[in-house]
Parts: structure tokens; C-alpha cells; sequence
């Protein structure tokens, strides 16, 4: 973003360029997307289609461009080739000036967190709220803040607390809180649940859903974590050879017969999550 020009108070309706986007309306479409670095095609003609209030589960084998894919959604990689939809406009010229009145339209739980370390809780869920709403009056920015912070499970005391002093699962639920800020129609998690016990993990899931539910967003969900899949995704999509090799139920996945869908959820961790959902085990 050009530091000289000031980002305008959003207005999601108001950008030259957009069409209204109808809710029922798939909101994030991708055609045929291509990245590239250097020699290395991550992505060779990638459609995925993500429906309206679902959660989409996203696998892949480690480096198969998973957050990539993400970041090509958002705006923060420009591909090579194709064309992304998302929330009814096509995010052809990933200029972040043009884009702003959508980019205030999701929230991004970033792999790894991504809190600012010199700012508090509170302060790190104000980042947005600054960016895109600068004339909100500050203790009214402080109050939705705060909000966000409990709406993520965490107590009171958390909103002055620096990223330092909190455990793995308080910084995730942090990031959450910051991600909800702008109360998003869509929600992008990249591995939420990676390094959390699996005491922390289920809860993390059930507060996904739960939100998701309240709040009536997409969720976008990258992730490793079989029993997350298991619980909370209503499809998966699943990424391999450079491109969404299928996208479904866990079960009409495993009928496509492909070996790396078969191999991960039928090999022995697979098995051991799909029971334990059988068994309605949460912990
Ligand atoms: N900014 C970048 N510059 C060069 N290569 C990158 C960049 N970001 C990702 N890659 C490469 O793209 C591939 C996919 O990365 P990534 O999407 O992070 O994988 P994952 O599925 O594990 O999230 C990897 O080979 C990675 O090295
Ligand atoms: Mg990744």
C-alpha cells in the first residue's frame, strides 16, 4: 500500500467495479490458477469452488501449496495465471488500494499466529479496526476489542497481556479474536490447530464451529489435523500434483480411490480419528 495515500474508511458496496454480491452466491470461486517461483509451479490450473456458510477443509502434503493457495485468494500472491473470485468481485489486479472495500470483508488466522509482539491482545485486535475504520472513536475500538477477545474464549485479563505471556492456545484464540475484528463473511485458518495438545485442539475446533454458526461465515480451514476434519469441515478439498484433485465428504473422497486420499485417510491415523468420531469422542 502507497504510504502517501490514505486508506479510505471501507464501504464494501461502494467500489467502482463491483457487482452485489448475493449471499447464496459461492463466495470464493477459482478458475484454472497457475503460481509459480522461479522454476517451481506450485499450482498448475487450480479450480476450487467454496460454497456459502461451509467450512472447507483444505489437505495436502507438506509444500503443496496450501497457504500459497491461500495468500492467491487474498490478494497477497499475484499468480501467473487464472482468475479468483471472492465475494463476487474478481481480484484481477490484486492492487490493495482498489481491493480494500473486500479485503475489510474476511478475517486471516495466518500459520504461525502472526501476533505483533510489542502490542497487547487488545491492541493487536485494534490493528484492523484501525486500518480500515481510522475514525472510529477510540473507546468505542477499545470496546469491540474487547468483545472479540471474550467472543474467543479467552478471560478478561488476556486483553492486556502481551503475545509472551500466553500459553500456544491463547495466542491461536488472540489471532481468532484479531481475525473476527471486522466481523468477517469469511474466515481463513492456516493450520489453527497445529502445536496445540489435542485438548486444545478440540476446543479450538468446537469454537470454530460454534462461531461459524453464530456468525454465519465461510470458513476456509487449512489443516493436517484429521480429527479437525473429521469434526467440524462439511467438505474437503484436497490438494495434490499441483492442483484440487477432489473435493467432497470424507467418504466420497475415499471413493475416488486415489492413493494419496486413501493413504491418508485409511492409513493408520486416518482410521484412528474416523473412529474415534464414530465413537462421538470429544475431548
Ligand atoms: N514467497 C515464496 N517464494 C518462493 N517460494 C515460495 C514462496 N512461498 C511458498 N513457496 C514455495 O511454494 C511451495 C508451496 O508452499 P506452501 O503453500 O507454503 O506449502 P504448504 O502446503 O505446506 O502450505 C513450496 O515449495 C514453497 O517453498
Ligand atoms: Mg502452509
Amino acid at each position: 500500500m502507497n504510504d502517501a495515500t490514505p486508506v479510505t474508511p471501507a464501504s464494501p458496496e461502494s467500489q467502482p467495479g463491483d457487482h452485489a454480491y448475493n449471499s447464496n452466491e459461492p463466495p470464493i470461486v477459482i478458475e484454472g490458477l497457475v503460481n509459480q517461483f522461479g522454476r517451481n509451479r506450485v499450482h498448475d490450473g487450480v479450480d476450487l469452488t467454496v460454497r456459502a456458510g461451509e467450512i472447507l477443509g483444505v489437505v495436502g502434503g507438506s509444500g503443496s501449496g496450501k497457504s500459497v493457495l491461500m495468500r492467491s485468494i487474498i490478494g497477497l500472491q499475484v499468480p501467473a495465471e487464472g482468475r479468483v473470485t471472492v465475494l463476487g468481485r474478481t481480484l484481477t489486479d490484486f492492487d490493495p488500494d482498489a481491493n480494500v472495500g473486500v479485503r475489510c470483508r474476511w478475517g486471516v488466522l495466518f500459520q504461525g499466529g502472526a501476533l505483533f509482539s510489542t502490542l497487547t491482545v487488545g491492541e493487536n485486535v485494534e490493528v484492523p479496526l484501525k486500518q480500515f475504520y481510522p475514525e472510529l472513536r477510540p473507546d468505542l475500538r477499545a470496546e469491540i476489542a474487547r468483545y472479540k477477545v471474550l467472543l474467543s474464549g479467552l478471560p478478561e485479563d488476556a486483553i492486556d497481556k502481551y503475545p509472551s505471556e500466553l500459553s500456544g492456545g491463547m495466542k491461536k484464540r488472540a489471532g481468532l479474536a484479531r481475525s473476527l475484528a471486522l466481523d468477517p463473511e469469511l474466515l481463513f485458518l492456516d493450520e489453527p490447530t497445529a502445536g496445540l495438545d489435542p485438548i486444545g485442539a478440540s476446543r479450538f475446533d468446537q469454537l470454530t464451529k460454534e462461531l461459524k454458526e453464530t456468525l454465519g461465515f465461510t470458513v476456509f480451514l487449512i489443516t493436517h489435523d484429521l480429527d479437525t476434519l473429521h469434526e467440524i469441515c462439511d467438505r474437503v478439498a484436497v490438494i495434490a500434483d499441483k492442483k484440487v484433485i477432489a473435493v467432497g465428504t470424507i467418504p466420497e473422497l475415499i471413493e475416488t480411490g486415489h492413493p494419496w486420499i486413501l493413504e491418508y485417510f485409511q492409513g493408520v491415523r486416518g482410521r484412528a480419528a474416523a473412529a474415534s468420531q464414530k465413537r462421538g469422542e470429544t475431548l
